[in-house]
């Protein structure tokens, strides 16, 4: 039987990923389960690791729930180690958001300021992860979701040393469900082509005779549901402009093609304290969700879990791992390293695109180069990553202000200045590196 080890198993994504693990049982035969969490998340990781042993017990299948605070426990001989931790929890994400914003900058859990932090709080953690790994499952993969998932990822291998790493998002799997019924279609009707970063990607779609229908879904994109994630404000794209790439952004996009929209919308709902940030908003639900784990008799996961972000992300992590085990060479959108499918950007940096997934991991598939404007988007944004990751490794502070003039959501001079040197301290305990 498979172990698979949590880390930030607290999480109140949990019961998704255990529903995921259920569904899959039979190609994926799981022994045993370790949610690992650390002492402030301690009542969290017992109440969602008893609703999670819950929803085993109501599966005909015979799995055992580990909770643990002691991660190099869980970690021996595990075989699959999924990452889905936050650093300092929702409490640092409302300081990441509010302090830009109080300076009318934007304030969001991966893009701007706040981005950069969660990096900067987040790598120090993931290294030390992987180094326990090396010790007591040097085997395992590790299937990351922690945010900033892109940088995350590209750190374990570039700074870690560690190439059996998948990175994950549920953008891609929300547009894949989401777009084929707009056009009349099954998923497996079309043929998807991702290609970016995570967060930062566009894709293309042909049907099976090899048209290109990606202009057909941009048509009926408006006013429709296309698959964004729910803590994404819908400012819609400019359709002349996404007309002319022929390709569809991701919802993350908007930060950076409706700029001035998206900041107006940000700094609305921070000024009206009946609404807060989206880290606020998420606090409330996450309490919501809490009360409900707390029922003894609930042993399946509640429909109010698709008020996150994150809906549908077991299907991105249990389909990667059946799909390493069972050699099964799946389609998946990962980030993983580029190995020229976008030559735009370096060989060794990792990238978020479409691959097939089996025994020996992730093999992307070639999307080729990209059009002049996408492609200096893409630059500029994989660099700022890799800037980040730098200064995240070497709490280099000069490095740090680079990232923060790097990065086109931060306008440079003393505002950014002084919005960096304000996190470092807000964040100072997370941050023993600066
Ligand atoms: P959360 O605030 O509930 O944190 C999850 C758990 O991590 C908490 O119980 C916390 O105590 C624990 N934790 C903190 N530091 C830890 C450490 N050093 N070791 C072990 N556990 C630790 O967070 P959430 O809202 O459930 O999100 C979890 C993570 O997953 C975040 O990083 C979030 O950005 C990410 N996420 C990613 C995607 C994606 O598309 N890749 C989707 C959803 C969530
Ligand atoms: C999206 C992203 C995740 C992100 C989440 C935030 O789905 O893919 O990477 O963490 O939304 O959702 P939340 O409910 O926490 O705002
Ligand atoms: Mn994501």
């Amino acid at each position: 039987g498979v172990k698979i080890v949590t880390i930030g198993g607290g999480s109140s994504y949990t019961p998704e990923l255990m529903e995921g693990f259920i569904k899959r049982y039979d190609e994926l035969p799981i022994r045993e389960i370790w949610l690992v969490d650390i002492e402030d998340g301690k009542e969290k990781l017992e109440t969602v690791g008893a609703m999670a042993q819950r929803m085993w017990d109501a599966s005909p299948y015979d799995v055992k729930v580990h909770l643990t605070l002691d991660r190099r426990e869980a970690l021996k001989d595990a075989d699959f180690v999924t990452t889905q931790f936050r650093v300092g929890l929702l409490n640092a994400r409302v300081k990441d958001e509010r302090i830009p914003l109080s300076y009318g900058m934007v304030g969001q859990e991966t893009n701007g300021p706040g981005g950069i932090f969660k990096a900067f709080r987040t790598i120090p953690v993931i290294l030390d992860i992987v180094e326990d790994m090396k010790e007591l499952c040097p085997d395992a993969w590790l299937i990351n979701f922690t945010n900033p998932a892109g940088m995350v990822t590209d750190a374990i291998m570039r700074y870690g040393k560690w190439e059996k790493v998948i990175g994950l998002c549920n953008v891609p799997v929300g547009a894949m469900m989401a777009e084929p019924e707009l056009i009349g279609k099954s998923l497996d009707e079309l043929v998807y082509a991702f290609a970016g970063i995570n967060h930062f990607h566009w894709h293309r779609v042909k049907d099976l005779q090899g048209n290109d229908v990606t202009g057909e879904i941009i048509e009926k994109m408006y006013g429709n549901d296309s698959g964004i994630p729910a803590n994404i404000h819908d400012t819609p794209f400019f359709i002349e402009q996404v007309k002319q790439m022929n390709m569809i952004p991701c919802g993350y996009h908007r930060y950076y093609y409706r700029f001035e929209e998206m900041l107006n919308h940000m700094l609305e709902e921070y000024h009206d304290p009946e609404v807060g940030t989206r880290a606020q908003q998420v606090k409330q639900t996450e309490a919501e969700l809490f009360e409900l784990y707390k029922e003894t008799n609930l042993d399946h996961k509640p429909e109010q879990l698709s008020k996150r972000g994150g809906a549908h992300y077991s299907d991105a992590a249990c389909e990667t791992i059946a799909s390493i085990y069972a050699n099964k060479n799946t389609h998946i959108v990962v980030s993983t390293k580029n190995n020229g499918a976008v030559p735009d950007l370096p060989a060794d940096t990792v990238v978020e695109v479409s691959a097939y997934i089996g025994a020996a991991g992730a093999r992307p598939i070639a999307f080729g180069s990209l059009p002049a404007a996408e492609r200096g988007w893409l630059q500029v944004m994989k660099n700022m990553e890799l800037v980040v990751e730098e200064a995240a490794v070497t709490g280099d502070y000069g490095l740090a202000l680079q990232a923060f003039t790097i990065n086109p959501l931060i306008s440079s001079g003393e505002t950014a200045k002084r919005v960096l040197d304000e996190l470092l301290i807000a964040h100072k305990k997370y941050l023993p590196q600066f």
